[in-house]
Parts: C-alpha cells; structure tokens; sequence
C-alpha cells in the first residue's frame, strides 16, 4: 500500500505559557502530512513520562526542546516504510526503541507527539476524522465539559491553594447546550467579581485568579454565578474540584499557605471535603490528597465514593499499573487521562481500558500548557467516556478543544448522545451494581397544583392517582392564586415574552371558586390532603410550597402557544411533573401500562431516570422510538436502561407516515397498546419558552389525553 510513513520531523514552538514544546509533522508516502503538538503540565505527577528538555541555560532558562526534536532522526528511522494504521504497532516500536522505562531516551514529549501524529495520518489515510478512527462505534457520546473557571495553586498567583474549581454543566441537552451554559455562567462569574471589586484576571487554563477569604469562598461564588446566570446549582450546573494536593503535600501534611489557613492532616483535609460536599453541590473531587497518600484516598473513597466522583490523577499518571493497584486497593473511582503522562496513544487507550473494566469513569483531560492541538477532543469522543477536562471558556487554547467538539457534535448530528454520568440514578447503578433498588421517590408528597376550578377536579384525581402508589406519600392540594402583576413580573424574570391573559374574574373569585370544587372534590373522593394558599410572586416562595414534593401534578397550559410563567416556574424548581389533560376522558387507570417516548437523548434518559419510582408500578412497560435512524441500538440503550433497574419492556420502533407529526405517530401507538401513562423527555424542550416555537413534547400535551411524566 501506498500509505507508508516515510518523513518524521519536528519543530519547536510555543505553548500557552510561552514555553517551548514540540510539533511533531509525520509524513506518508502518497503525500499525506499530519500534526501534533505536544502539551505540557505545572503540577506534574512524580510518575509522569519523561519530558525531555535541553538544561541549556542559555535558551529559555534551561526549557528548549531541540534534543528532543533532534531524536526524530532516529525515530523516522524506526518507523520508516511503516503503516500509520497500525498505532499498536507503531507504538510498541516507539517504546522498544526507548528502552527507559520512563520514556527519558528520546523523552516522551517526542514519542507522544509521533504517536499523536501518526494517529492522525493513519485517519487521513483512511479518510476519516480521528474521532471516527479512533472510536469503537458509530453511536457517538460527546463528553461533559469540567470547565476550570477559577484557578488558584500552581495555575495562578493568587490567595488560593487548590488549583481547580470547575464548573461541569451535567444537565445541559447538548453538549453544545452545555457550552452555552457555561460560558454564561463564566460571564455571570465575571459580573461577580467585578460587584465585589475582585481582580478579573485569568490563571493558566482560563479561568479567573481573584484573592479570595478562602478555599471554600471560590465554591459559594461559584455557586451564586450560577444561579445569577439562570441555573439550578447541582441540576443543571454542578461543582467539580481539583485540589491537585500534591502541590501542598508533604507526606501525609498539607500546608494551605496560599490562603494562611495553615496545616492540615489528610483526615482533616478529607472532613474539609466531606463538609463542602454538603454545602456545595460537588460531584467530582481529583486529586484530593498527595500522590503518595494512598490511604487518605481509600478513606474518602470508602467515605464519599459511593455519591460522587473521587478522580486520581497524579495519584496514577495514566499508567496503568498504577491504576491495576487503585482498582485494588479501592483508592478512587475515576481517573484522570492524560496522553503525555504515560506517553503514547496505545498506552493511554489500555489506561481507558482498566478503567472501564473496573466500571470506573475516566475524563480525557488537557494539561495546563497547552497548544491549539484539538486532539483530546477527538480523542474523548472516541473514548466515549463523556468527560473531558479542558479549562474555562477562555484562551484560545482552551477554546480550540471546545469549539472541535461543537464541529463533531455538528458532524455527527442524529448519532450522538450527551449524557450526565453523575445522574442520579447513574451513580446508584454504578454502586450497587448487582442490587436491583426498589426506587423511592425524593420528596414524601404528591402536591396538585390546582390553577383553576375548571381544571381542578381532573388535577387532583390523577394526583391522588399517583399518590395512592406508595403508602408513603400523602397528597396536598397547592392553590395557585397568582396576583397577576406579580405573574408578568415573574414571566420576565424567566426570559418569557408573552404569557396568556388572566380572565376569570379576580384573584378573589378565583380562590372562591377553586375552594368549592376542592372541597366537593374532597367529601365525595374520601382523600386525605391538605390545601395550601399561595399567593404572589411564583418563581422564590412557589419553591418553598414544593420543596418536599415528589411530584408536581399540574394541568396542561390552556393556551400552549402563549408561554406560561407558572409552569415555567415549575419546571424551573426540577422536580418531576405530571401533565394532566384538560380535554377527554381520562383513561381508566393509571400507570399500569406506562408508554415511554424514547430518544437517543439525554432528556429521555432522564425522564426515565426521574420516573423510576413510577415506573416500578407498572405492569407493562413500552419502549417506542419514532423514526429513529438506528432505532435498534436507541431502543437497546433504553432496554439496558430500564433492565439495569430491574424493569424489562416491550420495544416498538416505527415510524411516521408520509406528512404525519412525530407527536401523532407516538399517539397513535400509545392508543394502540393501550397505554395509560406516558413518560417523556422534554425533546427539543431544553428551555420551557421553546414551548412557544413547537417540538414533540408540545406537540404531545397538545393532543393527548393521557396523563403524561415530564422531565427535562
Ligand atoms: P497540570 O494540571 O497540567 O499543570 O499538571 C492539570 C491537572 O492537575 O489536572
Ligand atoms: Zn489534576
């Protein structure tokens, strides 16, 4: 074949902190040229591979990388006339022609850097984008981004000790959407900063360097930008840490110098960790101890591991021996992937490899030098682990990796999934694998949501419905009698242009008139509940009316083409809800057979996650996929979904007839088995005002008369 590696070269250029690194170009025979550049780390781990730089005092304060480029002479030499498609071949010369163990002959920045690029030319000899060449199927997951937005330790001269507080938009539909999140969330941050008079400027990886009061200051601000840019904290927008504690170890101490909150003890660094995970809604923590303090990560393992994501990175240098022994020992969950610490692809593709085998997440990560070498982006899509770590939404290096992953997303439109790994359902599966849990839901109480007399006796009879399922939940009936000033005000607040008008009389009326069917509804039904009064601005004290509900059952809008701020309040408190019809008879039971609208997305995968503590009642269970192009692996995902929680179900995958709408097919099928209930995600219903420009879900509660579970 024509595709023959025959030119290896190499030039010395900068990275982000105007150090020097390395490009390694590889040519093929038919004149195909590809590039990579090499990163580089501050807070490196001690068994990291060997960066090999020049010591010449003379040339960047001893930083060049001129050795290094002059060893892929001997490198083209051993790779001459091989085939780029081989990348476990090419690497496995790579590492004999080494013979160090630390890759310190040729230096790993030279071996990485051929091994990226002949990646990359083997995809173009193949004619396909890395991601695809790398990946293992067509079905393609596009990572959560942990976005660094404030840096401290080695990463910036600040008051701050630990190096990393990132924000990871887990809740976003897209990752696109999730991009959108948290740069706007970023700039929310910067507002902040400059409200309290704090410094703007950024660290190594983008994100700001204020001096703060505190470590745990940085969380809280973090927190407050998030809300401020409209998001829930730990909903749609969560916290993630990395303290890179080997920076401020010695031994088993930790010197918290940077913020004079002087020393600590790895048991008292851990409570430190375990009190923020209360206060603030961290689901990841990397590097929370030294390198050498395996115990102290057992511990917060054995302490924290089962809720969130404990992440070693210095701890294992990508190097898989090292993470044999955490899996072993039980020291994390997680692990951070680094190409450069272990020093070629193959070697980084087998780190990926232990961790999956262990059941283990791993996160595809930059290092805090860096270049516009967008490999990682690739390089986590193909991995499929759905975390990539790779600084604010700032610096041009950091944005390259962000802006290839929007190209693939756009790519591989109608094959992608974004999905949260820190779900709550995922992390429970995760756990207790093996154990098929008996759902609950979280709040004790089904609250109907009574807006207005007409639709008041229908409300509460499919609440009471949903109530009855579990022995522990009780029914309040919450009555919505909103001053209509207040409601217009609200609608603005959520971003909503229009809303519909209230015109059945005044607050007054109203309240009288929902009281009388309220209490006709309650002698002739028998029910047990409790009526709450609320009255005035929906979006702070409507939270507090449900904040112990499990369920929200509320009545459809009356008017889907005009948005509705009370039930965008709603949606926006991210509890589960329940639609119930306003038109038709409702059917005769209720979730015996529930009806579950399947898309390969993450907004379905949530529905069902949120709705397990329903769906565990039903007697049948029906997967439906409408016009899905790989209906069968969409319907799989599901199935596996469902069966990983004890549940099996029926699968349909169909399709639409010429002219029909999606919502009319899934109708249809609904009527066909017989479906009682309905579970969907809110598709193409990421923000509630797109309610007003159509999508399948309001499409569905346009038309149906079924009670329909709603997630987005
Ligand atoms: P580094 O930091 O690239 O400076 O090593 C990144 C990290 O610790 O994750
Ligand atoms: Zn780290």
């Amino acid at each position: 074949m024509a595709n023959r590696i025959v030119a290896i070269k190499g030039d010395e250029i900068l990275d982000s902190r105007g150090y020097p690194t390395m490009q390694v170009e590889v040519g093929l025979e038919n004149g195909i040229v590809a590039h990579a550049s090499v990163p580089s780390g501050a807070s490196t781990g001690e068994g990291e591979a060997h960066e090999l730089r020049d010591g010449d005092p003379q040339r960047y304060g001893g930083r060049g990388v001129l050795k290094a480029i002059a060893n892929l002479a001997e490198i083209q030499r051993v790779l001459y006339g091989r085939d780029p498609t081989d990348q476990a071949g090419i690497d496995r010369l790579l590492i004999e022609a080494d013979g160090t163990e630390t890759k310190s002959r040729l230096g790993a920045n030279a071996i990485v850097g051929t091994s990226m690029a002949v990646a990359r030319a083997g995809a173009q000899a193949l004619g396909k984008p890395l991601y695809a060449y790398l990946a293992r199927s067509s079905s393609y997951r596009l990572p959560v981004p942990m976005m660094n937005v404030i840096n401290g330790g080695r990463h910036a001269a600040n008051s701050l000790d630990f190096q990393e507080f990132m924000i990871v938009p887990h809740g976003a539909p897209s990752f696109r959407e999730a991009l959108r999140w948290g740069a706007e969330t970023y700039h929310a941050l910067r507002t902040l900063l400059a409200e309290k008079g704090l410094s703007a400027g950024v660290g190594d990886e983008g994100g700001f360097a204020p001096d703060l009061d505190g470590n745990d200051a940085a969380c809280a601000l973090i927190v407050e930008a998030i809300q401020r840019a409209g998001f829930i904290p730990g909903e749609h927008i969560a916290l993630a840490l990395d303290p890179a504690a080997s920076s401020f170890a010695s031994g088993t101490s930790y010197d918290l110098a940077k913020s004079g909150a002087g020393r600590k003890t790895s048991s008292e660094l851990q409570s430190l960790y375990a009190d923020w995970t209360r206060r603030f809604p961290i689901v990841s923590i990397e590097d929370g101890f030294g390198e050498h303090d395996w115990s102290a990560f057992r511990a917060q393992t054995a302490d924290l591991g089962r809720s969130i994501q404990i992440v070693g990175d210095d701890l294992y240098v990508t190097n898989p021996r090292l993470i044999a022994r955490g899996v072993a020992e039980k020291a994390t969950n997680s692990v951070l992937i680094k190409l450069n610490q272990i020093g070629t692809v193959t070697e980084t593709i087998a780190a990926i490899v232990a961790c999956r085998d262990a059941g283990w997440t791993y996160i595809i990560s930059h290092r805090s030098g860096e270049t516009d070498d967008a490999f990682i982006a690739d390089f986590a899509v193909a991995m499929e682990g759905g975390q990539i770590k790779a600084g604010a939404p700032c610096r041009g290096e950091r944005l390259a990796k962000y802006n290839r992953l929007l190209e693939i997303e756009r790519q591989v439109a109608g094959q992608s999934f974004y999905t949260s790994p820190f779900a709550k359902g995922d992390v429970a599966t995760r756990t207790d694998a093996g154990h098929t849990l008996q759902p609950s839901p979280d709040g004790h109480e089904v609250v109907a949501v009574i807006e207005e007399a007409s639709s008041a006796r229908r409300c509460l009879t499919v609440a009471q419905r949903a109530a009855q399922l579990d022995p522990a939940l009780s029914l309040s009936a919450l009555h919505i009698c909103v001053d209509p000033a207040r409601l217009i005000a609200a609608a603005e607040e959520i971003d909503l242009q229009k809303m519909r008008e209230l015109t059945e009389g005044t607050a007054q009326e109203r309240l009288a008139q929902a009281r009388r069917v309220f209490e006709s509804w309650v002698a002739a039904s028998g029910a047990r509940v409790r009526w709450l009064e609320h009255v005035g601005g929906v979006t702070s004290s409507l939270l507090d009316e449900i904040k112990d509900a499990a369920l929200i059952a509320i009545a459809q809008p009356h008017n889907l083409d005009s948005a509705d701020a009370l039930h965008a309040a709603i949606f926006n408190a991210g509890r589960l809800v329940l639609y119930v019809p306003t038109e038709g008879a409702l059917p005769a039971t209720f979730s015996e057979h529930m009806m579950i609208a399947w898309k390969p997305r993450t907004q379905a995968r949530k529905a069902i996650l949120r709705t397990l503590p329903w769906l565990h009642h039903a007697k049948h269970v029906t997967i439906v996929t409408v016009d899905e192009p790989a209906a069968a692996s969409a319907s799989a995902e599901a199935l596996t979904l469902l069966k990983q929680h004890g549940l099996t179900a029926e699968v349909r995958n169909v399709r639409t007839d010429a002219g029909q709408h999606i919502a009319a097919r899934l109708l249809a099928e609904a009527e066909a088995t017989g479906a009682d209930t309905m579970v969907m995600g809110a598709f193409r219903f990421g923000q509630i005002f797109e309610w007003v420009f159509g999508g399948v879900t309001h499409e569905i509660l346009n038309r149906t008369r079924l009670p329909v579970f709603m997630m987005h």
